[in-house]
């Protein structure tokens, strides 16, 4: 029977997977994970237990406890909050792993024939990766929510001192093994802490969402080689697709933005580049609520391009609603995605989902390319990055090399945001100046707010 359980939550897990690769099964595919997880935990730790009553309420009340909690989180958690839900509820995960290796490696203490050394090594690692996965991902959760002491945590020559670090907990791990001393897994455990926070220190508040998939693949390598010490194939296989999914997403993300791991881990991008940071590039035109609703009422096609400030003012309802008011003249409404638009995978797909926009007018970014050169109007919602010319003409730009939207192909753009600060990477955006740019200023909600109630007097 447990065997058939183990089947069936492999099959679960691994299908489930496949529907989240489509945002129009995405949600499919949780609800089959999910049910996965939930066989999984039950042919593993319940199943086994059979007829001891008193063990099942040890394990039953806190699992139940823990499940209502994350329900009501993961329910009631905002939109642009979910990187943080996500990086809590991975260090969780990896503090699982510590808990599981601590214990084994204490029972090993106790019997030492009866563990093969290769076991103990495996634990010992389990143990550190979870760690690191644990401190790293608080820090991270810290980042992401702006607590301005997780900003001030790195060190000078950090990464020596990081380096350092590992070989003293590598040292310390090999004296452990050869002479087993309790006190001796505390200093390995509180240093594998404390890397954790020294590895995640110097990389940049925004980059986290890049960390905490890595930290996620991290989270998985470890219930793989838990699920590798305590003989249970499902724990094995969802750490494998943890593991997997995670360094996948972890190299697109990296790839999305034409930067190497490397540079992510070690610092982000360099505050002391070219990029015409300060230099007057010109002049820009702003445009009327009125003009801008009539430019958009008697456009052919137009395609939105919806970034982090659109997230960050929750306008996507809005977005919505004025798409409907266009399709009602005939407009041809697309919506360009760009693959790190936001700040984490997939985020303005999930935006436009919660506001009903049908998956249909999504566009990825090569075809959005293909298509702006028959586009009227090109609008970009709180984008910026992802819409920077520099990317393609200057090479000294820190943006040069990442694929970005030609949005300035259309035959004209409007440029959505409060001010004219920089994006994400802190540089200027040579769109806002060109010709056939206008900005449109304001918080994107009560821009849209505008806008609309402009293309209802029409
Ligand atoms: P950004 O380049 O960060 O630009 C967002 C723009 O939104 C800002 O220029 C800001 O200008 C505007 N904004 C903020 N709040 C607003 C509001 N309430 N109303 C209107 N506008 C608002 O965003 P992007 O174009 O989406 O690019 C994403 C960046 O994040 C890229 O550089 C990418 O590499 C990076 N990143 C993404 C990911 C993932 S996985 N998505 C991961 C790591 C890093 P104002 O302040 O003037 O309003």
């Amino acid at each position: 029977m447990d065997k058939f359980l183990f089947l069936l939550s492999a099959f679960l897990l691994v299908w489930g997977l496949r529907l989240q690769s489509d945002p129009a099964s995405a949600s499919k595919g949780n609800k089959l994970a999910s049910v996965g997880m939930i066989t999984a935990i039950f042919s593993a730790v319940i199943m086994p237990l059979e007829n001891s009553f008193s063990n099942l309420i040890w394990i039953l009340a806190p699992l139940s406890l823990s499940g209502v909690i994350g329900y009501l989180i993961a329910k009631n958690i905002k939109m642009t909050s979910m990187p943080q839900m996500v990086s809590i509820f991975n260090g969780l995960g990896g503090l699982s792993a510590v808990l599981l290796s601590f214990a084994e490696i204490n029972k090993w203490i106790i019997y030492p024939e009866t563990y093969q050394l290769t076991v103990v090594i495996v634990l010992i690692l389990s143990l550190f990766i979870g760690s690191v996965a644990f401190t790293g991902s608080l820090l991270a959760f810290a980042k992401l929510d702006g607590y301005r002491w997780s900003e001030k945590l790195s060190l000078p020559f950090q990464h020596i001192f990081n380096l350092i670090l590992i070989s003293v907990i590598v040292g310390l791990s090999y004296l452990f093994i050869t002479s087993p001393d309790i006190s001796l897994l505390y200093i390995i455990i509180i240093l594998s802490f404390v890397y954790g926070i020294f590895f995640v220190a110097p990389i940049g508040g925004a980059d986290m969402p890049v960390v905490i998939s890595l930290l996620n693949s991290f989270t998985g390598i470890t219930a793989a080689l838990t699920g590798i010490i305590f003989g249970n194939i499902v724990m094995l296989l969802g750490g494998i697709l943890v593991g997997a999914a995670g360094t996948i997403l972890t190299v697109l993300m990296c790839n999305a933005m034409n930067r190497s791991l490397l540079n992510v881990i070690i610092g982000g991008f360099s505050s002391n580049n070219s990029s015409k940071k300060g230099k007057d590039q010109g002049e820009i035109k702003e445009v009327s609520d009125s003009d801008f609703a009539v430019q958009l009422f008697y456009s052919s096609k137009v395609i939105i391009i919806p970034g982090y400030g659109l997230a960050v003012a929750q306008a996507q309802k809005l977005c919505k609603e004025i798409q409907e008011i266009l399709e009602t003249n005939d407009v041809e409404i697309k919506y360009a995605i760009h693959p790190v638009a936001g700040r984490m995978p997939g985020h303005m797909n999930v935006l436009l989902a919660e506001a009903d926009v049908d998956y249909s007018k999504l566009i990825e970014l090569e075809q959005a390319n293909e298509e702006f050169k028959s586009t009227d109007v090109a609008v970009i919602i709180g984008a910026n990055d992802v819409v920077n010319p520099d990317a393609i003409d200057d090479s000294t730009s820190p943006l040069y090399g990442m694929p970005i939207l030609k949005v300035w192909e259309s035959t004209s753009t409007v440029v959505l945001k409060r001010s004219m600060s920089a994006g994400y990477a802190g540089v200027q955006n040579p769109l806002f100046f060109k010709k056939n740019n206008q900005m449109y200023f304001g918080d994107a909600k009560e821009s849209l707010q505008r806008l609309s109630s402009e293309l209802k007097n029409l």
